[in-house]
């Protein structure tokens, strides 16, 4: 027995679930999955999978994103990246829908499939259907020699390491990597990525690992916060642009764990519907970084505010307006727009984590999910 339990304690690196110590790999897994394919001295960016794919990506008419979960969130992230750095029209499908769809695909799309598993049924079906119809599959997985990795054409691996908490964390991070990289790739061989920017963002890429650390210091700030909230029944989690993915992998996260229900949604659409649940008992994320949306970010803030709800905001570091409007905040080191997520999303991992271990709940293996959906 106590064998048994010092060997689950070294296995988990001393925490006490795995998603703590999964949350507390990023600086890691992120690191990893920029190794060998970010040379900064160098200023080169080298994916062997996307070299032999070249010609298809800077030809491509399109690119169709298929997932589900937390890695057809790491997908929005990747619209923003592909429409920003190189400008290739984007659509992210939930595999489920796009599989049982009549989708209009073509040989000259791309299919970007995004697996941690790689064993996830609806998305392998996706890949299948998409095959068919002739389109180049660029797989993007965390698993090697996984299902979805040998179905591909070609792909990039997450070098995230094993993820055993139910709850994805360091494997969303590790795809947003990977797909930053490949945005940048892709952009800087259209030619709509400027040899300065790509520098710039490169150099930028390669300080995320220490960002995030920073990041992790917000632990036991977060935990206290955790059991301020740990007994609502509603969360609304709120951002724009590439925080609007975030919003909804942070609404994820708390529900898959803690079973409090939440919503993510772009903050601008809150005043189409959810904006009638907020009262002075919801508790609303809003992710307010200092980027191109964040006046509008400040004002739907107000809007809030001006009903009741209880804000807790995720701003740049030395941001001095929100606080005066928020009943907490939480302060991330600020980065380029474009990788925002990558530090954005760590407080909302920690926050979901703390909420869920008050409440009594198994975290790394919530009741009802299980860690690869291979069936339908
Ligand atoms: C994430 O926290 C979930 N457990 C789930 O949404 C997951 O991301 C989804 O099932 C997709 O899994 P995959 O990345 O292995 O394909």
């Amino acid at each position: 027995q106590k064998l048994e339990m010092e060997l689950d304690s070294i296995e988990k690196g001393g925490y006490e679930h795995f998603m703590m110590k999964e949350i507390f790999e990023q600086p890691r897994s992120i690191l990893d999955s920029m190794r060998g394919r970010l040379e900064l001295e160098a200023g080169h960016l080298n994916m062997g999978g996307v070299r032999a794919y070249e010609r298809k990506f800077v030809t491509a008419d399109r690119i169709i994103i298929v997932a589900c979960g937390t890695s057809w969130h790491a997908g929005l992230v990747a619209e923003y990246l592909l429409e920003d750095l190189a400008r290739i029209p984007v659509e992210v499908e939930y595999a489920s829908e796009f599989r049982y769809r009549n989708p209009i695909i073509t040989e000259r799309d791309i299919v970007i499939a995004i697996s941690q598993s790689g064993e996830t049924a609806d998305t392998l079906a996706a890949i299948e259907l998409a095959k068919s119809k002739g389109a180049t599959i660029f797989g993007i997985c965390n698993v090697v020699g996984s299902s979805i990795a040998r179905a591909t054409d070609a792909g990039a691996y997450t070098h995230a390491g094993p993820e055993i908490g139910v709850a994805s964390t360091k494997a969303f991070t590790a795809q947003v990597t990977v797909l930053t990289l490949l945005a940048m790739i892709v952009g800087h061989k259209r030619g709509t990525l400027s040899d300065t920017k790509l520098r710039e963002l490169m150099m930028e890429l390669s300080n995320i690992p220490s960002k995030v650390e920073k990041a992790l210091l917000l632990n036991t700030e977060i935990e206290q916060m955790a059991e301020i909230f740990k007994d609502v029944s509603n969360f609304l989690y709120l951002g724009r642009g590439y925080n609007f993915p975030v919003a909804l992998e942070g609404a994820l996260k708390l529900k898959e764990i803690s079973y409090i229900h939440a919503e993510g949604y772009p903050a601008a659409e809150m005043k189409h519907g959810p904006i009638a649940l907020i009262d002075e008992n919801m508790p609303v994320v809003v992710i307010a970084t200092k980027d191109s949306s964040y006046e509008k970010v400040v004002s739907n803030i107000q809007e809030v505010k001006a009903r009741k709800g209880r804000i807790i905001a995720v701003v740049t570091e030395g941001d001095d307006v929100i606080p005066q409007m928020a009943e907490f905040v939480i302060e991330v080191p600020a980065t380029s727009e474009v990788l925002t997520p990558l530090v954005s999303v760590v407080p909302l991992q920690l926050l979901s984590y703390h909420i869920a271990v008050l409440r009594g709940c198994n975290v790394d293996q919530p009741r009802n999910l299980a860690k690869s959906v291979t069936v339908e």
